[in-house]
């Protein structure tokens, strides 16, 4: 959610269908091939699953009510289509009444590797398959819910909460370290960088910790937090969050790792 874009969300027509152009379907064509292989044996299982259960096309961008289908039969979320941009405010209510978000805009080719606004590709990809788990999508609902209630302030730090998890989440699993945050496995580079790379800091999951710890939208990251299993996040929803933001204001934030610059 960049303040603009040059990206606009395509319209579906008279019978609720979005026509994409060619170069559109084989822009995606290009990023879901390349993006299921690099994720075999990197995603965790609940995705695998989600992915399977979804069965995307790879020739061409789906409908939005096909994923709805499954999602809907799976834990009662859909999607909505959305313009290129929503405010905080919308995102919140959204989540909140099930609803993810999608804005109906493919990337450029000259943005394939790397893209700000979050495209229909990192939308439906990176985060849909999660969607059909029953902790995930709690956890999703919860964090909306709380969100829209927050002040603009509390809000700042709720924001860790959903990058750390949804977005950069990683899962410890007995087979080994892997993902489950879509802005990660919606990523060329990244789930390389996640998964294998010594640099970035993977620190167990702590509550309060990710509250305090700013991050950067445009880099890659330079700490990541796992968790060991889905079902934490359902604790870390039914815990007191906002009595959690209140101590990590009373604390501080933690320095940044990065050099100055959009600190979250
Ligand atoms: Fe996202």
């Amino acid at each position: 959610m960049g303040k603009t874009t040059h990206y606009k969300a395509k319209i579906p027509d008279r019978d609720g269908i979005i026509h994409y152009t060619q170069e559109e379907n084989a822009t995606w064509k290009l990023l879901i091939k390349r993006q299921l292989k690099l994720i075999e044996n990197r995603a965790c299982d609940e995705f695998l699953t989600g992915l399977d259960q979804l069965n995307l096309p790879v020739h061409y961008i789906p409908q939005l009510s096909d994923i709805d289908a499954t999602l809907n039969s799976t834990t009662g979320w859909k999607t909505e289509r959305v313009p290129a941009l929503i405010n905080f405010d919308r995102f919140f209510a959204l989540l909140a009444d099930k609803k993810f978000p999608v804005a109906t805009f493919i990337r450029s080719r000259e943005e394939l590797d790397y893209i700000q606004e979050p495209d229909i590709f990192h939308e439906i990809f990176g985060h849909c398959p999660l969607l059909t788990d029953p902790d995930f999508a709690r956890f999703t609902e919860n964090y909306g819910k709380l969100a829209m209630g927050a002040s603009s302030e509390e809000r700042k730090y709720l924001a860790r909460l959903y990058w750390f998890t949804v977005e950069f989440g990683l899962l410890d699993t007995p087979a080994g370290l892997r993902i489950y945050g879509g802005g990660i496995l919606s990523s060329k580079q990244e789930v390389i960088y996640a998964t294998e790379s010594e640099q970035p800091l993977k620190a167990a999951f702590n509550c309060l910790e990710v509250l305090r710890t700013p991050y950067r939208i445009d880099v890659l990251q330079a700490i990541y937090f796992k968790i060991t299993s889905m079902g934490d996040l359902s604790k870390i929803s039914q815990s007191n969050l906002l009595e959690l933001v209140a101590q990590a204001k009373a604390l501080g934030a933690y320095p940044s790792l990065y050099p100055e610059k959009k600190t979250g």
